[in-house]
């Protein structure tokens, strides 16, 4: 069964003029279900304007704090980050599912490293709870956070990335760049793309110096800073990223170079299993179990937050767009539903893994 939990909204904060962080109150009984890592992020689902919407939105709180807060710009025509930025208010509640997402990093006390993280906007949200809890768990660790936006009216949590630096000075630092604000710095003038990585890496940080880097942005700056920082020597493996904003919409006809056909499958979900008719209309795996009553996880419909993974038990399946599944998930058997086709009849997909 698909876990959401109706939560109160204890607090909101404006972050900028078109961002919020948002507080959820976890009553005691449902603390267990909560209990997150740095980079997860919750789905959250309302009914705005007579249809039933979900978004997943990361959580910008560390685990170290109990506190349960998510960060949620809004995007130009985001009918759901719209409703969150002008009619949501403390008080409220609202749907909410148990978190989930693989991105992040878990902190060890015995662990120490130096870390690198590149944000741009919004993608500062994962990225503040996993460097947050970091600085405090890992207490010889270092944190450097390259940070991008527009203006500086619109850096999301300032205040919080102040106090981490006024906190941890010797191991904390952050490049804040202004692609449309003037710097003393000309360096810092500018988005952050592929050469603008290059010149920082030949100026100013020595990228083979970090252990681990951690990415949130949109697709461009993804791939720039996977490009820039293997080239600088961290390998493939030590760069974890999260697209927040792909190129593609909800249910992009990804799976389209599946040849249609219509077949039957089965799903196990808490154990039950449920056979499922697919035509040839339908997209998914995940659209045509939803059609047929089925109650699955899903957030984004678009490859990016993997809340619909599940495991091929038997048959095959071809999947279009992932942006979430590491190759050795892959190589395991588990596909993203709303990514995937059958190619045959005697599909099985196990959603409890
Ligand atoms: S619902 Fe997000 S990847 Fe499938």
């Amino acid at each position: 069964m698909t876990v959401f939990h109706r939560l109160n909204i204890a607090d909101i904060t404006r972050e900028t003029p078109d961002a919020v962080a948002i507080t959820l109150q976890v009553p005691k009984e449902l603390r267990d279900y909560y209990y997150y890592t740095p980079g997860q992020h919750l789905t959250l689902k309302a009914r705005i304007g007579g249809e039933e919407l979900r978004r997943c939105y990361s959580i910008c709180s560390s685990p170290l704090e109990m506190r349960l807060q998510i960060g949620v710009k809004a995007i130009p025509e985001g009918r759901f980050s719209g409703f969150v930025n002008t009619q949501l208010k403390a008080g409220d509640s609202i749907e909410v599912m148990v978190p989930q997402g693989q991105f992040g990093y878990q902190p060890h006390p015995d662990t120490s490293g130096n870390y690198l993280a590149i944000a741009a906007g919004s993608g500062i949200t994962p990225l503040l709870s996993i460097i947050a809890t970091t600085l405090q768990q890992e207490t010889d660790s270092q944190f450097t956070l390259i940070y991008g936006n527009r203006t500086s009216r619109g850096v999301m949590f300032r205040e919080a990335l102040t106090d981490l630096k006024n906190r941890y000075p010797q191991r904390f630092q952050v490049l804040y760049l202004f692609s449309q604000e003037n710097s003393d710095i000309p360096l810092l003038k500018g988005r952050i793309d592929g050469e603008r990585l290059k010149d920082i890496g030949r100026i100013l940080l020595d990228y083979s110096a970090f252990d681990r880097a951690f990415i949130c942005g949109p697709e461009s700056l993804m791939d720039d800073a996977h490009i820039a920082l293997e080239q600088a020597g961290i390998p493939a493996g030590r760069i974890s990223s999260e697209r927040f904003n792909t190129t593609l919409s909800n249910n992009d006809k990804a799976v389209d170079s599946a040849e249609r056909i219509a077949t039957r499958l089965t799903i196990v979900q808490d154990g039950l299993e449920q056979e499922i008719e697919m035509s040839t209309e339908d997209n998914s795996i995940l659209d045509a179990a939803m059609r047929q009553g089925a109650d699955l996880p899903y957030a984004c419909k678009g490859g990016v937050c993997a809340t619909c993974k599940c495991k091929v038990l038997a048959g095959e399946v071809e999947m279009g767009i992932n942006y979430s599944l590491e190759p050795d998930q892959i190589e395991a058997g588990f596909v993203l539903s709303c990514q995937s086709r059958p190619k045959g009849d005697g599909v099985v997909l196990d959603f409890d893994v």
